[in-house]
């Protein structure tokens, strides 16, 4: 029977909590797995909740237990396999028949999806397995009467901040899952702050897994309070079972990634934005997979660090810049956005994104919501510009300075970090040096350059 509100395409570990999620919130769901065993064992465990959920066998039998027009929910890897899917499902549709693809979809496969035939929303969703079962947050791309169809659907699963849902459309095409991928590249950025944070009270102070939990715990208290802060408390305090010592302490030193944050840095190339934090993240994943060599420079170089004294980096000195660090990368991630909604011409509103991150996704922190008030003031304006934010970073520069220069001299890494001060000190330098840059140009490519003493352009110099 055509009864069912929505279907959903891929009962993998996401799309299983996101039907789950459907199904707890009153909505029928039909489902449908490529594996149809996968599909029978999810029914079978879906408790109560079994009743709201349709198992099909077939894409045909998917599209036949749903109402008119369909909506089906995509959760498969992003590439080919949406292409596919789409292929697939496309030719059982009618035009008006909506396709969402909530992966974590290149949102310039979302503008080819989309200019395709067929109504069709590309939706990032972030709070991993948790969050797509008990409230993720959603960042909608699309058009309004598409967005709207499924919005009640959408608000109902989604977290919510005060009893604000964390679901927004924020722009046409491919903005949601662009919004997501920033998501991604500021999620690198501050879980390498942190590690970096980590680094230094390891390798500097000398300090055990389980005492830097304990201060990250207790920073959870205070402005930095976040998720990634709350669990990096949690995952450093944690036990092995099997060496009773810190499980951190036993974890491979190679982080993994699925791309996210590198079409972030690639993104804001081409656009010309400047995301420095975002790309040290990045880069600092890539040089940490390149653990042979690293060994290899240890043993050719001697290992860097030297041993701190602890009198130099006190934890409060160590939050202030942490927090630093993170005004400076948001400032960044937002201003990416900005910078995207001008070469799009997508209406993207930068106050709806804070507040669609309040709550749900991996990002979400108390400081998110003084930043959705700082860009509500003032939409167009850099949150380093915003009164809250000017005044938090005057107050924690000097610590983080402090950080990057005891961290230079002792031989530990901080490149994230490093990367914001170098920013902070970049932006408050009314005078650079692009001067020699443009001297430079001009004497090899006779580029040209403007003269600062009377604005006139087009210039070249006698250079011999
Ligand atoms: C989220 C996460 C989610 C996932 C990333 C991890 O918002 O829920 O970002 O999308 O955890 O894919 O990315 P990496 O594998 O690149 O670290």
């Amino acid at each position: 029977m055509a009864d069912c509100d929505i279907g959903l395409v891929g009962l993998g570990t996401m799309g299983a909590a996101l039907a789950l999620n459907i199904a707890e919130k009153g909505f029928d769901i039909a489902v449908w797995n490529r594996t149809g065993t996968v599909t029978d064992a999810f029914h079978a465990d879906a408790g109560d909740l079994a009743a709201n959920v349709t198992p099909t066998h077939s894409l045909e039998g998917l599209v036949a237990a749903l109402k008119r027009p369909r909506a089906i929910i995509l959760m498969v890897p992003a590439g080919d396999a949406v292409d596919q899917q789409i292929a697939a499902l496309r030719p059982l549709l009618d035009e008006d028949d909506l396709i969402i693809d909530a992966g974590n979809a290149n949102f310039r496969d979302t503008n080819r999806r989309m200019a395709a035939p067929g109504a069709f929303l590309g939706i990032g969703v972030s709070g991993g397995e948790e969050g797509a079962r008990h409230g993720p947050s959603i960042m909608g791309g699309g058009s309004r009467a598409h967005w709207d169809r499924v919005a009640p659907i959408l608000t109902a699963i989604a977290a919510d901040y005060q009893a604000t849902p964390c679901a927004t459309l924020l722009g046409p095409e491919g903005a949601g899952h662009f919004v997501k991928a920033v998501h991604n590249g500021i999620e690198y950025a501050d879980m390498q702050m942190i590690a970096e944070i980590y680094g230094l009270m390891r390798d500097g102070l000398g300090r055990s897994a389980g005492d830097i939990g304990a201060v990250f715990t207790r920073w959870n208290a205070g402005p930095l309070a976040s998720y990634l802060v709350q669990i990096s408390g949690q995952v450093a305090a944690t036990i092995d079972p099997a060496t009773r010592g810190p499980l951190l302490d036993v974890i491979v030193d190679a982080a993994g990634q699925k791309g996210t944050g590198r079409w972030t840095a690639i993104e804001a190339q081409h656009l010309g934005a400047p995301i420095p934090v975002i790309e040290a993240a990045v880069a600092a994943r890539n040089m940490s997979a390149r653990r042979a060599d690293r060994q290899t420079a240890e043993a050719l170089f001697g290992a860097g660090p030297t041993p701190i004294d602890p009198a130099a980096l006190p934890d409060d000195l160590l939050e202030a810049a942490l927090i630093c660090g993170k005004v400076l990368c948001y400032s960044q991630g937002f201003g990416m956005l900005a910078s995207a909604a001008r070469e799009f011409g997508w209406d993207l509103a930068l106050p709806e994104v804070a507040k669609v991150w309040r709550a749900g996704c991996i990002i979400r922190s108390a400081m998110l919501d003084d930043m959705a008030e700082a860009l509500t003031e003032a939409p167009g304006r850099d949150l380093m510009f915003a009164p809250f934010f000017a005044d938090l970073l005057a107050r924690t520069h000097g610590p983080l300075r402090a950080l990057v220069a005891t961290a230079a001299r002792h031989g530990i890494a901080v490149p994230a970090l490093g990367a914001g001060l170098a920013y902070f000190d970049t932006m408050r330098t009314a005078r650079g040096t692009a001067n020699m840059i443009q001297g430079q140009r001009d004497f090899f490519g006779l580029h040209g350059f403007a003269r600062r003493d009377d604005g006139s352009t087009g210039q070249h110099g006698p250079w011999g």
